[in-house]
């Protein structure tokens, strides 16, 4: 037998990373939650240094629970640094399955089973709005408007077909994370997201998107602000018009 089944891959053990600046009231619940659908996994919590002192509440969690871990960085430094630095902390030990989750709630750890059940199929698996099924709860048309408009730029500059490129509700076979070169990535806000999406892509590996349901959350504010809008703005149009210019320079290089 040359190849073992994809299917017969192991997914665990699992992390989950959960990045975090101002969190306080939104981290106990969501680990209880995470911790009551999945009791074996382990959680990452990658905090900025948060005013509010969640780095303090997470480490006090973690005193208690052996599958709660803490990273504390400096200063905020952005969604796609927190996220680069927890993968190499997982990569680092010997989890199989690294997962992305928001810590406010929007991403309901109830769902998890399911993206885990489907990375059985899949190199990466990522919990979608914008698939049958999948839908946003209780955000305003303006976030809505953005998201949307952000997808389907998205895919008009990067011709990638993932359907909610932006989520941020994702589960990554390690091989995936160990074969990106993750020292290139410069994305500092959300379009970290497009960027890894486009990586896995490019690099031959299988997304499978799965529906999920995305609940704005109730406590503590969005870190969404108009620079992270205008660096994804710029970065997409940059990607985009460098894939154009590979193909052009591929087509008439042959010619
Ligand atoms: N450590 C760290 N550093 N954590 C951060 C930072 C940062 O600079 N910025 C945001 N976070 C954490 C938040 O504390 C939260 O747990 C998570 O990242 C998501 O941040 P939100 O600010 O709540 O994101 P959102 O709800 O506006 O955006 C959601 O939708 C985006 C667009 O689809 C997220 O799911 C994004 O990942 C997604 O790209
Ligand atoms: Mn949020």
């Amino acid at each position: 037998m040359a190849q073992a089944p994809r299917r017969a891959r192991g997914i665990e053990p699992v992390l989950v990373v959960i990045p975090t600046y101002n969190e306080r009231d939104n981290l106990p619940p969501i680990l209880r939650r995470l911790h009551a659908v999945l009791p074996g996994a382990h959680a990452l919590v990658v905090d900025d240094g948060s005013p509010d002192g969640t780095g303090e509440i997470a480490d006090k969690l973690a005193a208690d629970d052996d599958r709660v871990q803490v990273l504390h960085r400096t200063e905020k430094a952005g969604l796609g640094a927190a996220y680069v630095a927890g993968f190499r902390w997982g990569l680092a030990r010997e989890y199989a399955t690294i997962v992305e989750m928001d810590a406010d709630g929007s991403h309901a750890p109830e769902d998890l089973p399911r993206l885990l059940d489907a990375l059985g199929d899949a190199d990466l698996v990522i919990g979608s709005r914008y698939v049958t099924g999948g839908s946003v709860v209780n955000w305003p048309k303006h976030r809505e408007i953005l998201s949307r408009g952000a997808n389907l730029y998205s895919r008009i500059a990067l011709g990638v077909g993932v359907k909610d490129i932006t989520a941020g509700f994702r589960a990554y076979r390690r091989e995936v994370l160990e074969e990106l070169a993750l020292d290139e990535i410069a994305s500092h806000g959300y379009c970290f997201q497009i960027d890894l999406t486009l990586r896995t892509a490019d690099a031959g590996f299988e997304i499978v998107e799965v529906p999920i349901t995305f609940t704005e959350r109730e406590i503590g504010e969005s870190k969404m602000s108009g620079s992270i809008i205008r660096e994804a703005f710029l970065r997409v149009g940059l990607w985009g018009a460098r894939r154009r210019w590979a193909q052009v320079s591929r087509s008439t290089g042959r010619g």
